[in-house]
């Protein structure tokens, strides 16, 4: 496979520089905390300004309405009725909201898969617990051959006791695509129902939740979006509103959803605020131009990085669809297959090669997960690939 430099376009640096990302590190892991444009930082910047100029106007008369239309735009993005759809900081967030309320009870069953987010999972477990409820770990074979094999592999997991189950829209672990149409589809054809974390999918894939109709959905814009860190949302179904109520009970807490999350204690609101400004900055870049360039470096990541000797590729047998803006390269035996290795691996990266990147321990292997935004060039991940060796025999 070949790439240049110009994959973006003669505009790529111009893109680069829209990032106040260190210039001399490559930074191969926007999945984990995103990155701001330089524009929106601006943008959010001058909100705190104001705040801080009247903060008794705009958080007790201002802040009301200005979240409503961020709010309304936010919602419009993700083709949702708006009626469902609340701010929350953070996917984690979302997903803790949904497993606090009322919704397992004694003798249920809560369907995970073995690639949903540990935190997630530490939501589930607590959630089972204090209801008395089991929580069942789908496996989800990698590599995957298809779509069908995702779908058969989570609904192998269901019985007549499966009340919830929770599906990644994108794994964390593996980057891996889900079919959520059809898993939607499927467990609500056996009367489950759906919280879909889709912390990865606003922005880098097109996500329409009118289509979708899940029962729970929670997804950040602090990631694939480039919002402020600590912009997320909830969406919630019409027939389950009366039932979701945020963690924190504030002022609001007794009104109807999404109202009771309007206000959860003093805060900074300003992430919030600024999600239609960073949905603004994307769209003039083009979002099918952002996605294009960012599924092609992708696969040229993994190629590159994959042809390392003792890397291995993960690829979908038959699938390509299976990956988006991230990929995955399984790391040679031993190597980031603990926690702790994997981080000591992630310091070296970037103390030794001035890259960033991400090493994940799971299911008893270590693993390079690559994402691939605009900011990305190829040349970043030949420099991974070169300083791979170096760093792999020094163990
Ligand atoms: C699948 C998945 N769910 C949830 C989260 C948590 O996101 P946050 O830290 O923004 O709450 C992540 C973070 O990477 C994730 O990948």
């Amino acid at each position: 496979m070949t790439i240049d430099n110009k994959l973006w376009g003669s505009d790529w640096q111009e893109v680069r520089r829209e990032f106040s990302l260190d210039s001399a590190v490559a930074h191969l892991n926007h999945g984990s905390f995103g990155a701001v444009p330089v524009p929106v930082q601006k943008f959010q910047d001058e909100l705190r300004r104001r705040v801080e100029s009247n903060p008794m106007k705009s958080l007790s008369r201002d802040l009301r309405k200005q979240l409503d239309e961020a709010r309304l735009a936010s919602a419009k993005f993700l083709g949702a009725d708006p009626y469902g759809f609340a701010f929350v900081h953070n996917a984690t967030t979302g997903a803790n909201s949904v497993l606090t309320s009322p919704i397992l009870h004694a003798g249920d069953e809560l369907l995970v898969t073995d690639q949903t987010y540990e935190a997630v999972k530490h939501a589930a477990e607590r959630a089972c617990q204090s209801n008395k409820a089991r929580l069942v770990v789908a496996k989800v074979p990698l590599p995957t051959r298809d779509s069908e094999e995702l779908v058969e592999s989570i609904m192998a997991g269901g019985t007549k006791k499966t009340k919830l189950a929770i599906i990644d829209h994108i794994a964390s672990p593996t980057g891996l695509v889900y079919p959520v149409k059809k898993l939607i589809e499927e467990l609500h054809r056996r009367n489950v129902l759906v919280l879909v974390d889709a912390a990865h999918a606003p922005g880098m894939v097109d996500v329409n939740l009118d289509s979708l109709q899940p029962d729970f959905w929670t997804g950040n814009f602090h990631k694939w979006c480039c919002s402020p860190r600590g912009s997320a949302g909830l969406w919630v179904g019409e027939e389950h509103r009366k039932l979701i109520k945020p963690i924190i009970a504030s002022w609001y807490y007794n009104e109807k959803y999404p109202d009771s999350f309007r206000w959860l204690g003093t805060d900074d609101y300003t992430s919030y605020l600024s999600v239609p400004e960073a949905l603004r900055f994307m769209e003039a870049l083009g979002w099918d131009r952002i996605r294009t360039h960012n599924r092609k470096l992708a696969r040229y990541a993994r190629e590159v990085v994959g042809s390392v000797p003792g890397m291995v590729p993960v690829m979908p047998e038959k699938d390509e669809e299976l990956f988006e803006a991230m990929t995955l390269v399984q790391l040679p035996d031993g190597v980031a297959d603990t926690e702790e290795k994997a981080r000591a691996l992630q310091a070296r990266f970037g103390e030794e090669l001035r890259i960033e990147a991400v090493p994940i321990a799971w299911n008893g292997h270590g693993y390079l997960r690559l994402s691939a935004q605009v900011y990305n060039a190829p040349g970043e991940f030949d420099r991974l690939a070169e300083g791979l060796p170096r760093i792999l025999n020094r163990k």
